[in-house]
């Protein structure tokens, strides 16, 4: 099926195909599958209740997660039928308001402010791969010291480990030029094909990982009530009495979000690219449980039980007190040194990372990619060189004010809150106004098994309201906290204010470019019919 041009005087272009059908779930799930399962995951789970906090995080998969995922899926083959692989286009399509394309500004603006962090953290992975595999933090014994190690790294204080923040800045180039490279390639042989490789390694490393965990025993003689049994049992046991607390809910909601990349506008981008005969109720489906095989299988079975095995229950939950950087980045590096062949374990662990977080960063780049290519006219060369240069300029205030807590601050308004906003606004835009019928005939095109029926009054009424009550709550609670900047050291707050307006700036500059596409014609009533 052939695109044909769209926009006054542009040269038809055929549209980007996923090439395989495994090609396609596996970046689907390549854009899942990230850092958020394998280090956010395991800190939520030990930060609120244990065990107990699976249920409202399966509550949170199965009324809004799955749902989603196949009206994200819908939504984007929809769109994908006129030509738009992103929200803008989508949404004009699904509502014929001026406005629409204007909210569907989230959908390019959220995955792109995303990654100009999340690159960042992905490139400590790459670095920590080669330290391992060179044994760099190798003697470091003491738990303060190896924080002096990331921080050094990091650029937050300059010691005999990282002299300068150079190396750090190095590994950032390396991984935005391994980005830019991959989307260079395109949809199926850049995306997909690194998909086809990365994520058999993912799962062959996380099974090595798990294997070596299970089989840990009690590693410390002197502590044999230490092992990884305990460590499963600190992860798994359930504290029911947390079950009544808001927070743990919030959380759980936050996960599935952040984990299978809901709301962030990036699942629509790569459905656009499906055939009207895929089948996407189980392509959603698959996708969303291969997630959760890595997430609890995998990212719930390493970390914290090997944390337990070498350094017991106090220790731990102290570490994950301090947050995924820190169960990542201190504490498994403490591990593999006390791993026989620890270097090539510590490699697996942040290789595993790495690959994760590219399958996903990659997937949040796309949509800015396709919007330039599409609406604006640009080759995917001039895509290619304009958003590796956007990342470089907007990651530098990450990258040199990360001590202020720059990068906090911007994971919290668009990590957090944005996509619980864009999913709210898309699931009252498909089900409300594009409606719930055409809706569900959407999702069951080319199906082979049908949704049950409840599917619709529970994407209807309950995910909208849900989404609405729980960005309430979370505003009442945290974000009027955060906008005041309670307990920010008064040396951080300018740059806090600097994250802000950087945040805004990028979103006025994302609504400046869609007024740009719609004067040209991208999204005028003529351009480009259905195929
Ligand atoms: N879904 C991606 C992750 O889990 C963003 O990291």
């Amino acid at each position: 099926m052939t695109h044909k041009g769209h926009g006054a005087g542009s040269p038809a272009r055929e549209r980007e195909r996923w090439a395989t059908r495994m090609g396609l779930i596996l970046a689907m799930a390549g854009n899942a599958i990230g850092l958020g399962n394998f280090l956010r995951f395991p800190v939520q789970c030990a930060q609120n209740g244990g065990g107990v906090f699976l249920i409202p995080y399966f509550t949170a998969l199965i009324l809004m997660g799955i749902p989603l995922m196949w009206v994200e899926w819908a939504m984007g083959r929809y769109g994908g039928q006129f030509g738009h692989s992103t929200t803008p286009g989508m949404f004009h399509r699904l509502w014929a308001n001026p406005i629409a394309k204007y909210l569907g500004a989230l959908g390019i603006f959220i995955p792109f402010c995303v990654t100009v962090y999340y690159l960042y953290i992905e490139s400590w992975t790459l670095a920590y791969s080669f330290f391992s595999m060179s044994g760099s933090y190798f003697g470091i014994s003491e738990f303060g010291e190896m924080s002096a190690f990331l921080s050094g790294f990091q650029g937050k204080m300059s010691n005999h480990y990282f002299p300068s923040i150079a190396p750090a800045y190095f590994f950032f180039l390396v991984t935005l030029a391994v980005n830019i490279w991959i989307l260079l390639g395109g949809v199926s042989r850049g995306i997909e094909r690194l998909a086809n490789i990365a994520l058999p390694l993912i799962y062959l490393f996380g099974i090595i990982l798990l294997i070596r965990v299970i089989t840990l025993g009690a590693p410390d003689p002197l502590h044999p009530e230490q092992n990884a049994a305990s460590g499963f049992a600190f992860m798994w046991r359930p504290d029911y009495s947390r079950l009544s607390d808001v927070k743990v809910w919030l959380a759980a909601t936050g996960q599935i979000f952040f984990t299978l990349s809901l709301g962030f506008g990036a699942i629509q981008t790569y459905a656009s690219y499906l055939s009207k005969k895929d089948d996407l109720v189980a392509g959603g489906l698959t996708t969303a449980c291969m997630n959760e095989v890595a997430e609890v299988g995998l990212g719930g079975s390493i970390a914290i039980p090997a944390t337990v095995a070498f350094f017991g229950l106090a220790q731990t939950a102290q570490i994950a007190s301090g947050g995924s950087f820190d169960l990542g980045f201190f504490a498994m590096p403490m591990v593999f040194q006390r791993l026989p062949f620890g270097q090539a374990f510590g490699t697996f662990w942040f290789l595993l990372l790495f690959l994760a977080g590219i399958t996903s960063s990659v997937g949040l780049l796309q949509p800015l990619m396709a919007f330039l290519q599409e609406e604006l006219k640009f080759t995917r060369r001039q895509a290619a060189w304009v958003v590796g240069l956007a990342l470089f300029f907007f990651a530098q205030p990450v990258i040199l004010f990360l001590k202020y807590g720059f990068l906090n601050e911007m994971d919290f308004w668009i990590g957090t809150l944005g996509p619980v906003s864009l999913a709210a606004i898309e699931v009252i835009l498909f089900m409300w106004i594009f409606g719930s019928r055409r809706a569900w005939q959407e999702i069951h095109r080319g199906a082979h098994f049908t949704v049950p029926r409840i599917f619709i009054p529970v994407v209807k009424y309950v995910t909208p309201a849900f989404l609405v009550v729980l960005l309430f709550i979370w505003f009442s609670q945290e974000g009027l906290r955060v906008l005041s900047m309670e307990g920010v050291p008064a040396e951080n707050q300018p740059y806090i204010w600097f994250a802000r307006f950087l945040i805004l700036g990028i979103l006025f500059g994302v609504v400046a470019l869609i007024y740009l596409a719609s004067r040209r014609g991208s999204y005028s009533p003529h351009h480009s019919t259905r195929h």
